[in-house]
This record gives structure tokens, C-alpha cells and sequence, in this order.
């Protein structure tokens, strides 16, 4: 294993600032999964925890409204990122998958009559598919699917090709988590908003990578998880025009999420808070705010030009490997390749790549639609964060190699 920490030298810089690494001897290639975390992030976590932690937004003591600056502070810095017009648009949750649901089940739910259609591309996440379906039964819509192409692509036209006077909302990720396509996203929402239709971006896989300016896209609802973006798991975002947040019903009842209750009749709180309901993940978001600060002060496009060199490079070294190949040649491509490998199953690859140390995600990475598509019922899917080099990749080649000679000797 030894040969793996020396090949790590070239990237030791960036790799110390995440405690992981010096732990475990370890080539992580599954950020798009979930991405390491850097000191500054848990330390800010150990900190809240140790000096300034009680519960929020209630307390009239000095502790609590530490604790509370610091949570808003971090809605704050999350408008910033995402350059979104006010606080008021910014809603904590769980995860992308929360962020979904509470569209799907709020504000598309008042939206949408039998025979309205939603569409999806073929490249979703399950969270980017279920909690629609659900929804569309509930409401008996119609779920209509925008194609990919054999490269791995879902152009302008294959959305709007789908388009009827019925078209309520346009669902779609920015960055495929399974192949790694970057979407028409800001075209695609500027050409819905003309028409009317409500767009959500789910960009579970851009945000870690790339600059997203919500004003721009011009998108109604954007989501992302924290975990993803080098934050903690358990809080993510929904971005919301305040408008359609202001009129949309609540998603959960219970704590503050009220303006007055009496058991006739409940007022709700102005937003965010509206979608906030009970104790909110206090540490996650502040843990959150803290993650999408150290990548601005790495600068994004700084983290965006390595990922692109690293996948670039990676790409090269395993398209030179006979009998690997790799499951869409996107136009734009996010910090993901999956690939197939001779006819080995990608859990025994991944299985053995384990045991040299490579961790890579195997599997259908939920997107099993898009495995439908290209025919494969899973891949192995190498994905990079800001702490990956070109030696991981060659390391996995290597690590490959060794597989196909244990295959050879079976
Ligand atoms: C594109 C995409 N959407 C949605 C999700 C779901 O995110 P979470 O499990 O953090 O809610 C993921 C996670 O892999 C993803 O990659």
C-alpha cells in the first residue's frame, strides 16, 4: 500500500487540509457519492458543539442567539454561493432528496391538475424522479421523459420537444451523477420561464464543482446537498423564488413554522421559516456555511479547472485500457466517468480495487434509467473532488490491471 502514499506527494498540499487522508491510505474516487471534509469544516462543527451550541430562533439568552447569528450567518453565506436575491429564498433541509419532495409535494402539488405533464430527463437521480412520481399520481399527471443521446447528452431540443400547452414543470439535473453530462440548464430555463413553466435544477453534482448563480440560470427552485460540497450530511438546500415560496402551502407542521396557533385555526410564519418546521439541523448548517466558504476562498473555478485536468487526465489513462469502456462522451462533463470493464461485474471490480486501497462507488448509482438507456445494469463510477490528481487515475489503472490478471487466473 506504501506505493500509493508516495504516489499521493504531487497533491500533498491540498490532501492535508482533509484528516482523512493522513488516517487512511485510501484513492478516493467517490466524491460525487459524498466528498471528504476539510479541517476548517469540522473543526467549525467541534466548535459550534464545544463553545456556542443551544437551541435557535427562540431563545431570549445570550448562548442562543450566538447560536442563532451563526445558523442565519450561515443562510447568508448559502445566498451568497448562489448568488440568490434574498435570505427569504434560502430553505434548510435534509438533503437534495428533502428539497424535492417539498417541491413535488407543495409547491407542485398546488400546481398541478389531471393531464398536466412534468418533465424529466433521462439522466435523473431517483430523488429526481420518485417524489414526482408520487406526486403525479396523487394529482393523476403525467410524467414525460426528455431523452439522452448515445453520447450521453439531453439537448434544448429533447426537452422541448416534449413540451404541450399541459407542461407545468421542467425537472432536470445540471450534472448527471451517473455518466457525468453538464445539462443546457440556463437555456433550458430561460426558454420554460417564457412559457410559463416552473424549472427545478438539482444540482446535487454542480455545486461542488461549479460556479452557480441562480439569478443567471433564471431557474424557479435549485437544490443541492451538503454533504456533496465538502460540508456535512443531514442539511442541504432548496433555493426557491420568494414569490412561489410565499404562495405555496406548507411541507411539514410543527415548531417554528407558526405565526399563531389555536387548535381552529393555524397562521404560518413568513418564509423561510414557513419550510422550517421543528429544530433545524443547527450544526449542519453552520458546518454547511463553513464547507461553502472554504471552497470560495479556494476559489470555485479554481476547483472547477483542477476537477476538469484531473477527469481529463483520467479519461486518457483509462481509454487506454484494452477491454474498459466508458459510458458516455457528454459535450461538457462534471467530475464523473463511469465505465464498464471486460465482462467482470463492477462489484467484483470494485470489490477487488478495495483491496489495493481504490475506493470507487459500483452499482447503478440510483440512476437506473440512464443504466436502461445504455444498456448496462451498472458501471463503476470514479468522480473527483478538489483532492484528487492524475496519480489516483493511474493508480486505478493500475489497480484494474491487477483485477483483469486475478480474472485470467481463475
Ligand atoms: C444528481 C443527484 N441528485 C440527487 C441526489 C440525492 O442526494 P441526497 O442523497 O444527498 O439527498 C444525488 C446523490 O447522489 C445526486 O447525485
Amino acid at each position: 500500500m506504501t506505493q500509493y502514499k508516495n504516489k499521493l506527494s504531487s497533491n500533498d498540499e491540498i490532501k492535508s487540509q482533509f484528516p482523512i487522508f493522513d488516517k487512511n491510505e485510501i484513492v478516493y474516487l467517490d466524491s460525487a457519492a459524498s466528498s471528504q471534509k476539510p479541517f476548517s469544516v469540522i473543526e467549525s462543527i467541534n466548535e459550534v458543539y464545544a463553545n456556542n451550541y443551544a437551541n435557535i430562533h427562540r431563545g431570549v439568552y445570550k448562548l442562543s442567539q450566538t447560536a442563532t447569528d451563526m445558523h442565519e450567518n450561515a443562510r447568508e453565506i448559502v445566498k451568497k454561493f448562489i448568488n440568490a436575491s434574498s435570505v427569504k429564498e434560502i430553505i434548510f433541509v435534509r438533503g437534495a432528496t428533502e428539497a424535492i419532495n417539498l417541491v413535488a409535494s407543495s409547491v407542485a402539488e398546488m400546481n398541478v391538475s389531471p393531464g398536466d405533464e412534468i418533465i424529466l430527463s433521462r439522466l435523473e437521480h431517483h430523488s429526481n424522479i420518485v417524489p414526482w412520481q408520487i406526486m403525479a399520481k396523487k394529482n393523476k399527471a403525467v410524467i414525460k421523459v426528455a431523452e439522452a443521446d448515445e453520447n450521453g447528452d439531453v439537448s434544448f431540443e429533447s426537452i422541448f420537444k416534449n413540451v404541450t400547452s399541459k407542461t407545468k414543470i421542467i425537472s432536470i439535473t445540471h450534472i448527471s451523477n451517473a455518466i457525468g453530462s453538464i445539462l443546457p440548464v440556463k437555456d433550458i430555463c430561460k426558454e420554460a420561464k417564457s412559457r410559463g413553466i416552473l424549472t427545478l435544477i438539482d444540482g446535487c453534482q454542480a455545486a461542488p464543482l461549479l460556479e452557480v448563480d441562480v439569478q443567471d440560470i433564471d431557474c424557479d427552485f435549485y437544490v443541492f446537498s451538503g454533504h456533496k460540497t465538502y460540508g456535512p450530511t443531514g442539511i442541504g438546500v432548496l433555493y426557491g423564488r420568494e414569490n412561489i415560496l410565499a404562495e405555496a402551502p406548507p411541507y411539514q407542521g410543527g415548531g417554528d413554522m407558526i405565526d399563531k396557533v389555536t387548535f381552529e385555526e393555524t397562521t404560518y410564519a413568513g418564509l423561510p421559516s414557513k419550510f422550517e418546521a421543528g429544530t433545524p439541523n443547527i450544526v449542519g448548517a453552520i458546518g454547511l456555511g463553513s464547507a461553502l466558504k472554504w471552497m470560495q476562498d479556494i476559489g470555485i473555478n479554481n476547483i472547477y479547472e483542477h476537477s476538469k485536468k484531473v477527469i481529463n487526465e483520467g479519461i486518457n489513462i483509462l481509454e487506454d485500457i484494452d477491454g474498459l469502456t466508458i459510458i458516455g462522451k457528454p459535450k461538457h462533463r462534471g467530475g464523473v466517468i463511469s465505465f464498464t470493464y471486460k465482462d467482470i461485474h463492477s462489484h467484483d471490480l470494485g470489490t477487488l480495487l478495495n483491496s489495493y486501497n481504490i475506493a470507487v462507488r459500483t452499482g447503478h448509482h440510483c440512476a437506473q434509467p440512464t443504466m436502461q438507456r445504455y444498456n448496462v445494469s451498472s458501471t463503476v463510477r470514479a468522480s473527483v473532488g478538489y483532492y484528487n490528481n492524475k496519480e489516483d487515475f493511474e493508480a486505478l489503472a493500475e489497480g484494474i490491471l491487477k483485477v483483469s490478471k486475478v480474472f485470467e487466473n481463475v
